[in-house]
């Protein structure tokens, strides 16, 4: 998808970037949210999916999986990897791709992509996400905090922020935590991520 701000630097480097995102696995990326996510199969979409790794996971745990990715030098391996997966080429404040799918998922998760969003775009993105959520879904983010990598655009957004948004929405915390990033190159330069977890209580 062409004009994403927050993808600028993405395509040049999807294919070093794809073997590190890969390295990981999401029991280990998310694991401080892991207790809160749904058990049943459930409709869940990821949000700013990258190489795919996390809507592979929880479409392998039996959920109907959506995933949302912009950058097509990340989007189109995917998509031939993990056809079983509905790609959608689409990016928050708005997802107008999904306007037709309102209170349908269960589990929105937007790991490692809302600090791409700027001040302006984050309270429309909230209203995206509690809008596309069932009553009692979940929302799972988190927030990259750190230097950022060149010729990428990134913001240093609070989890104070984020849970102040959140509330205006409908939403209650259930997790916030903050620890250092598991990659070895992040986490030598620095880099510590805030995990959050939230349930729409509230219309
Ligand atoms: C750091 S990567 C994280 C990928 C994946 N979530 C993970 O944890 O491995 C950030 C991703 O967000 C995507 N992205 C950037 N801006 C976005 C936006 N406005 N809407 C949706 N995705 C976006 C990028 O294309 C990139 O794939």
């Amino acid at each position: 998808m062409r004009g994403v701000k927050g993808t600028l630097g993405y395509s040049d480097q999807a294919a070093q970037l794809q073997p590190r995102y890969d390295q990981a696995s999401f029991e280990d990326m998310h694991a401080l949210i892991m207790h809160v996510l749904p058990t049943s199969p459930s409709t869940v979409m990821d949000i700013g999916a990258g190489t795919g790794r996390d809507a592979a996971y929880l479409a392998g745990q039996g959920h109907e999986t959506v995933a949302v990715e912009p950058t097509d030098e990340f989007r189109t391996p995917a998509s031939a990897r993990y056809p079983h997966i509905e790609w959608i080429d689409d990016a928050l404040p708005k997802l107008e791709k999904l306007e037709g799918r309102i209170g349908q998922f269960d589990l929105i998760m937007a790991t490692a992509m809302w600090m791409h969003l700027n001040e302006q775009e984050r309270p429309l993105a909230m209203s995206t996400v509690a809008t596309l959520l069932k009553p009692r879904g979940l929302l799972v983010l988190s927030l990259r905090h750190g230097p950022i990598p060149e010729g990428r655009l990134m913001f240093d957004v609070s989890a104070a922020e984020t849970i102040e948004l959140a509330k205006r929405e409908g939403f209650e915390n259930l997790v916030e935590a903050v620890r250092p990033s598991i990659g070895e190159i992040n986490r030598k330069a620095g880099i510590t991520w805030s995990h959050l977890a939230f349930c729409k209580v509230s219309a």
